[in-house]
């Protein structure tokens, strides 16, 4: 009677992704992810989900230049992330500063689809620059402010390490935003189409998602599997007999396995391939090597044990980002910072035709209980 985790319901329609877990197809309105990642920037594709239609040159450079504009945050947020103690779990403090930028917008609470468009293009523009804001101050240096004329792959790892990185390194960190963008109705998208649901605000909404997406069962896996695979190297072992002695033990293998996918999840694919474009610049290949002998284990052993247990999207993004100089507990803040442009676009079909979202638990507790004076309990 119960089904625990939703699997396989359907909670209503959407014309922004679909996904085939057995075939591994990814498709962002009508279009394949993996061409999306090879041929279009992250601004084509947050117009892609916001507007059903990729943009004409016009419309993307209006829209680049919206976004531009909107970077830049205000004082008194800068100054609220001053306050943020020593050890702020990055997520946390973009989720705190995503709910304050609500409380600084007078039009908060206005839930028309025009204003909602407005205050989404705020929030995707701003986020990038929270993060990289709260990351300078917790280590002591003073946030950079957004630069004209950089898209916005480019301009986050500009306002992160003060200056601009070359060509590949924009071009991995697009295509990355690209591959998050959007992924139906994964946990995060449900939770902010459930506050939208209530009609709370866009804010509400996108803060909800935001602390959804920390969890390491969904955005937090990322950095867990950074976190193995420094154990692994850490440990001295070799990592085919460390991946086996852990599923001997039921441990789960981060980055692997996934509730929609029985596949290989087409973004690992091409994140795998931008590895190697990436790895061609650096002399530090040790973390895309020990995933490729942890994705060569898990192949052979999930063939034996029968269990259609894939890469997902976090296992390589790991070895990327990590190249790409980025510090580990940041990796789930690009994956918010991408993945907005699809809560928004969720958002606009919620609010546009709304429903409570309200199921019910199968009671399964006591029954026909009266109330003892407390001295009798
Ligand atoms: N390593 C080893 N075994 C696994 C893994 C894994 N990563 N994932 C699932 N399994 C096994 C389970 O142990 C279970 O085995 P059993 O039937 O023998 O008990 C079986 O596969 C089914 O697992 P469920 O938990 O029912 O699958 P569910 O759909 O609930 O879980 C999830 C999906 C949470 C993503 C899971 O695969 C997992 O924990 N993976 C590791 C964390 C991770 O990488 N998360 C990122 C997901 S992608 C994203 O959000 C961007």
């Amino acid at each position: 009677m119960s089904n625990a985790g939703l699997e396989g319901v359907v909670i209503g329609q959407s014309r922004i992704c679909f996904i085939d877990g057995d075939k591994g197809d990814l498709i962002y309105a009508g279009y394949d992810i993996d061409d999306l990642a090879r041929n279009t920037s992250f601004e084509e594709v947050v117009y892609l989900l916001w507007h059903d239609r990729l943009p004409k040159q016009s419309e993307l450079d209006e829209l680049s230049s919206q976004l531009e504009a909107e970077r830049e945050v205000s004082d008194e947020i800068l100054d609220l992330l001053r306050t943020f103690p020593d050890g702020a779990h990055p997520m946390a403090a973009l989720r705190t500063a995503v709910s304050a930028l609500g409380m600084h917008d007078a039009n908060a609470e206005d839930n028309s689809d025009e204003a909602n468009r407005t205050k989404a293009l705020s929030i995707l523009a701003k986020m990038p620059t929270l993060i990289a804001a709260a990351d300078r101050l917790r280590k002591g240096k003073d946030p950079v402010a957004p630069k004209a004329g950089l898209n916005t792959a480019a301009n986050f790892l500009y306002m992160l390490n003060g200056e601009e990185a070359d060509d590949v390194r924009v071009r991995t960190m697009d295509a990355s935003l690209v591959l998050h963008a959007e992924h139906g109705m994964n946990a995060s998208t449900f939770s902010a189409r459930v506050t939208a649901a209530t009609l709370a605000d866009i804010y509400s909404a996108i803060v909800s998602a935001i602390g959804t997406l920390k969890g390491p069962s969904h955005g937090g896996a990322n950095s867990r599997v950074m976190d193995m695979l420094r154990e692994i190297d850490e440990s001295g072992q070799d990592p085919k007999e460390w991946v086996r002695d852990a599923l001997d033990r039921k441990q789960r293998i981060m980055g692997f396995g996934h509730r929609v996918y029985r596949a290989v999840d087409p973004r690992a694919t091409v994140l795998r391939e931008l590895a190697d474009q990436i790895m061609a610049g650096s002399q530090d290949t040790r973390w895309l090597d020990l995933s490729d002998k942890v994705r060569e284990v898990m192949a052979e052993e999930m063939e034996q044990r029968g269990k259609k247990i894939y890469p997902n999207v976090d296992f390589f993004s790991a070895s990327v980002y990590t190249t790409l100089g980025i510090d580990q507990d940041l990796f789930t803040t690009i994956f918010a910072m991408s993945r907005v442009a699809g809560w928004t676009a969720h958002l606009f079909e919620q609010y546009a035709d709304n429903r409570l979202i309200r199921p019910r638990a199968e009671y399964v507790g006591e029954r026909n209980r009266t109330v003892e004076p407390i001295d009798q309990r």
